[in-house]
């Protein structure tokens, strides 16, 4: 009897307690190493047995020991926060740029490799800070593709008033190159909460989260960029882009829990039929079930060839990935799942994520058959 009772405390203490004591303020240092696996123009992308998907690629769940990475005290540009990364699958391995910020809340981008998806080893340094002026509250919210062996970095640089959607180029995932803001002179909107009604007010030079398709199709890449509406550009370069001032949104505020915000998630990846598969975060009013001002992860389906500015050709009414856990409800941010990476990598697909702008988790989803 005393065997079972003291058997059932401690199956109690390891199975409650011990962890929620653990989650209060977890550091989460891992694994860290001073030196990177090389990266060059040779190196492959995707897994040989890449799968391409069809719309809709459902079934995400949250991985059970989320969070996979968090702030690490011993490195003081990392010390507070880390969240929001990028993902991309190169030589067999899953790599991240996060955004990681130190106790002054400046955010740097860092990097982490991965050999099973789940458990990474993060460099010591950033690799990329704030060295200019439109930067220099933070550099944060990477997104990266791969294109002819270079990859193309899109990131936020905040000055502490505006927000600039920034290049960065890099074929090692080390040493980047900053080409600076790539839209500027931008009109953007900013959701009016203080305002009974839906209204927005002009957001002038304000630019985020820029998602690119990794093809040059008729001759341009595109992106959906954009910060409360989804907007579209297009370039012959990746470096230069053009857009519209004041032109349509790219995709119609639709669902219930986007109604406030619509920004890209990762890059989009193509389907089987040559169409796009892009997911995005949305932010909602408060009716339908969401939490008032929460962020979730969704998923649309965007046609480059016949619709290249739009509109999406369909979408999925309920998110993919919603805050759910005790780091996503209670955060720094509250009530946030915000994702900017999707790979397939050994057999099934994952989604990097950040949660309630802290920690760094990841959802799995299975392929399709
Ligand atoms: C967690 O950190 C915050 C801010 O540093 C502090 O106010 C709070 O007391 C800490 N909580 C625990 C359980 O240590
Ligand atoms: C790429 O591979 C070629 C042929 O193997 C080699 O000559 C070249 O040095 C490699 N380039 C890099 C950047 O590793
Ligand atoms: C955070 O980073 C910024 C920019 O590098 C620096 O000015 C600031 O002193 C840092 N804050 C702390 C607490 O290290
Ligand atoms: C995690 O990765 C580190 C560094 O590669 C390795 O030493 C460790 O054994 C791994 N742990 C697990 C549980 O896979
Ligand atoms: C970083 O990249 C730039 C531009 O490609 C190059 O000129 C420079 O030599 C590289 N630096 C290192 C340390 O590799
Ligand atoms: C922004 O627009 C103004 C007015 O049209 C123009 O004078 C300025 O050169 C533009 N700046 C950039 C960076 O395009
Ligand atoms: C932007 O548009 C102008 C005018 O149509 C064109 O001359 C230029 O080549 C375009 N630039 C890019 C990077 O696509
Ligand atoms: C990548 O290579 C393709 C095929 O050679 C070319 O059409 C395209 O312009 C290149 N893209 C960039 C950004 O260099
Ligand atoms: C490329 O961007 C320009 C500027 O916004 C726009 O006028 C043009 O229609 C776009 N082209 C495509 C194919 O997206
Ligand atoms: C693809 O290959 C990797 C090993 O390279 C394996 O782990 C994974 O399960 C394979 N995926 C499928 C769908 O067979």
């Amino acid at each position: 009897m005393a065997t079972i009772i003291r058997t059932t405390v401690l199956l109690c203490l390891l199975q409650f307690i011990l962890p929620s004591l653990a989650k209060q303020n977890r550091t989460l240092t891992g694994y860290t190493s001073d030196t990177v696996p090389k990266v060059s123009l040779n190196s492959t992308q995707n897994e040989p047995n890449y799968t391409a998907p069809y719309f809709p690629l459902l079934g995400f769940k949250q991985y059970p020991n989320n969070p996979i990475l968090g702030p690490n005290k011993k490195a003081s540009w990392e010390s507070a926060y880390l969240y929001n990364p990028a993902s991309i699958v190169i030589d067999n391995k899953v790599w991240l740029l996060y955004r990681a910020q130190n106790e002054s809340l400046v955010s740097s981008i860092g990097l982490a490799w991965s050999t099973d998806g789940f458990n990474f080893t993060r460099y010591t340094k950033p690799v990329v800070q704030p060295s200019e002026p439109y930067e220099t509250k933070g550099t944060e919210d990477p997104r990266v593709v791969r294109i002819n062996g270079t990859f193309y970095m899109t990131y936020t640089g905040y000055d502490g008033t505006l927000a600039k959607l920034c290049m960065a180029t890099s074929t090692d995932l080390v040493n980047w190159t900053k080409y600076g803001p790539i839209l500027p002179n931008i009109t953007d909107v900013n959701y009016r909460w203080d305002l009974p009604i839906n209204a927005y007010t002009a957001r002038e030079g304000w630019s985020k989260s820029g998602a690119i398709i990794m093809e040059k199709i008729n001759g341009l890449y595109q992106m959906q960029f954009g910060d409360n509406w989804l907007y579209s550009a297009n370039s012959t370069d990746l470096i230069h882009w053009n857009y519209t001032r004041n032109d349509l949104p790219f995709a119609a505020k639709l669902n219930v829990w986007e109604q406030a915000l619509m920004e890209s998630a990762a890059p989009p990846v193509k389907t089987r039929d040559g169409k796009w598969l892009k997911i995005y975060n949305g932010v909602g009013l408060g009716p339908g079930g969401y939490v008032t001002g929460s962020y979730n992860t969704g998923q649309m389906l965007i046609d480059m060839q016949d619709a290249p500015r739009g509109p999406p050709v369909a979408r999925v009414e309920t998110p993919l990935l919603q805050p759910l856990t005790a780091e996503e409800t209670k955060g720094q941010v509250d009530n946030v799942v915000f994702s900017e990476g999707l790979v397939q990598f050994r057999g099934q697909w994952l989604m990097y994520f950040g949660q309630g702008d802290q920690y760094l988790g990841v959802a799995t989803a299975p392929l399709q058959p």
